[in-house]
């Protein structure tokens, strides 16, 4: 089946396109941007055509989310590998890497396999599995990272924590390099950050909670890079949340190290002064910072520091939420939020251009990984995400198709609408 996407505003960082025009597609893979060859019309028309009029709508290259959590196997209450990966599609994205972090962790081929198992059979996009560094994620011993890769394994994280041991964590890194796989990292000094909840400051002292201090992040980042600068390792921050980490991600890539960096629409959205009293919607990990921070991570964003938008879709169950912020879980839900987020904290402020907002959500995410994708020209895979990006409506949790609940935008006022998310040529949302 061939489609032919009529009339849309297309974004192609990688190309440098930014206009209207007609984008042809056949068997999953893009044929032409602007117009059909004279002697392919016919044989692309014979072979039937679904048609998208794409008109007021921009048509970009497929976003890939580098950090979802999507819970399966072991807290298959709070997420499953299939409403998860709806709710990234219905967020228009093409793919994502889940996080190790299940029960049982996802640390050996083994683990790996089962995941694309699942996926295959249960999601409607592209999964890029991430394997675990440690054992069980427990710090001590390092995983088969070449057989995981083999088995499918796209990057590798000890998401959730950051892998204390500065030994183990060096070889793992060598591995990377080696293999040629992205290290994503979690940036948290376990013995620093204590019982903390939140950032530390006004806000925690308020509520009486134990505070996280930027030097709980920083402190980790400086390793990491000292680190990927010693293994040549290709490192990737998590959730950028410091103005500290915004920094030595510019000096380090002054300097040439392979570094990368993410940031999440919480963290250049929101400050620790937004949270309400005892509500752990507003408690993840990082935690909220201060308009100092978030203002850094906004001026990255803006001027290419921090390489990608990521969403650090954490789901968790009402009661686990309902909890007095102290004892809560962290994280928050971000799939379906993170492009309207995006699109009015970024693009409607004038800090991104909608060019620079697809590179930060596919173009950028794909090169970190290593995978194809990002780009529409001729021969690319098929995977497209439509949007509007002058609808306005209001966040309503109700309508996830997330099993998470747990957000800080409930009711929010917002721009940019998801229309279509394409997988190679077939239509994954709508959901049929
Ligand atoms: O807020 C977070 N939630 N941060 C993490 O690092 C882990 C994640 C989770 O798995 O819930
Ligand atoms: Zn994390
Ligand atoms: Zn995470």
């Amino acid at each position: 089946m061939n489609l032919w996407i009529k009339g849309g505003r297309l974004l192609d960082p990688a190309a440098g396109w930014d206009g209207i025009c007609d984008l042809f597609v056949s068997n999953g893979v893009v044929v032409s941007a602007g117009s059909l060859p004279e002697g392919e019309k016919q044989r692309f028309f014979d072979a039937g055509v679904t048609e998208i009029d794409a008109s007021g709508k921009c048509v970009m290259p497929g976003f890939v989310d580098l950090h979802v959590h999507l819970r399966e196997p072991g807290f298959e209450y709070k997420e499953t590998i299939r409403t998860g990966t709806m709710a990234a599609a219905k967020g228009g994205f093409t793919a994502v890497c889940p996080m190790p972090n299940t029960n049982p962790a996802t640390d050996c081929p083994e683990m790996i396999r089962r995941v694309l198992a699942i996926a295959e059979k249960d999601s409607p996009i592209r999964v890029y599995p991430v394997g675990a560094i440690t054992l069980g994620q427990r710090g001590e011993q390092m995983t088969d990272i070449e057989g995981m890769v083999k088995a499918g394994a796209k990057a590798l994280s000890e998401d959730g924590k950051s892998v204390m041991d500065s030994g183990v964590y060096r070889e793992a890194m060598k591995e990377a390099a080696r293999l040629s796989v992205p290290v994503l990292a979690h940036c948290e000094d376990k013995n620093l950050a204590g019982r903390g909840a939140l950032n530390a400051g006004k806000k925690a002292e308020e509520l009486g909670v134990e505070g996280i201090t930027n030097a709980v992040e920083d402190i980790i980042v400086a390793r990491d890079i000292l680190l990927a600068k010693e293994t040549g390792a290709r490192l990737h921050l998590c959730h950028c949340s410091t103005r500290g980490s915004v920094g030595m991600i510019r000096s380090a890539k002054e300097e040439g190290i392979p570094v990368s960096g993410e940031a999440c629409p919480h963290h250049f959205t929101l400050t620790d002064e937004d949270i309400l009293s005892n509500d752990a919607n507003y408690k993840m990990n990082p935690p909220l910072r201060s308009a100092a921070d978030a203002d850094a991570l906004r001026r990255g964003l803006a001027e290419g520091v921090i390489d990608a938008i990521s969403t650090d879709h954490a789901p968790h169950g009402r009661e686990e939420k309902e909890a007095p912020i102290a004892e809560a879980p962290f994280g928050i839900v971000g799939s379906e939020t993170v492009f309207s987020l995006a699109v009015t904290e970024l693009v409607k402020t004038g800090i991104l251009s909608p060019l620079q907002l697809v590179e930060k959500m596919s173009t950028n995410p794909c090169r970190i990984l290593g995978v194809r994708g990002g780009s529409l020209q001729p021969g690319m895979p098929a995977d497209i995400t439509i949007a509007d990006f002058e609808e306005k409506y209001a966040i309503d949790k109700n309508n996830f198709v997330s099993k998470g609940r747990n957000t800080p935008f409930d009711g929010r006022e917002v721009y940019g609408a998801i229309e279509y998310t394409i997988v190679s040529g077939k239509v994954a949302y709508p959901f049929r």
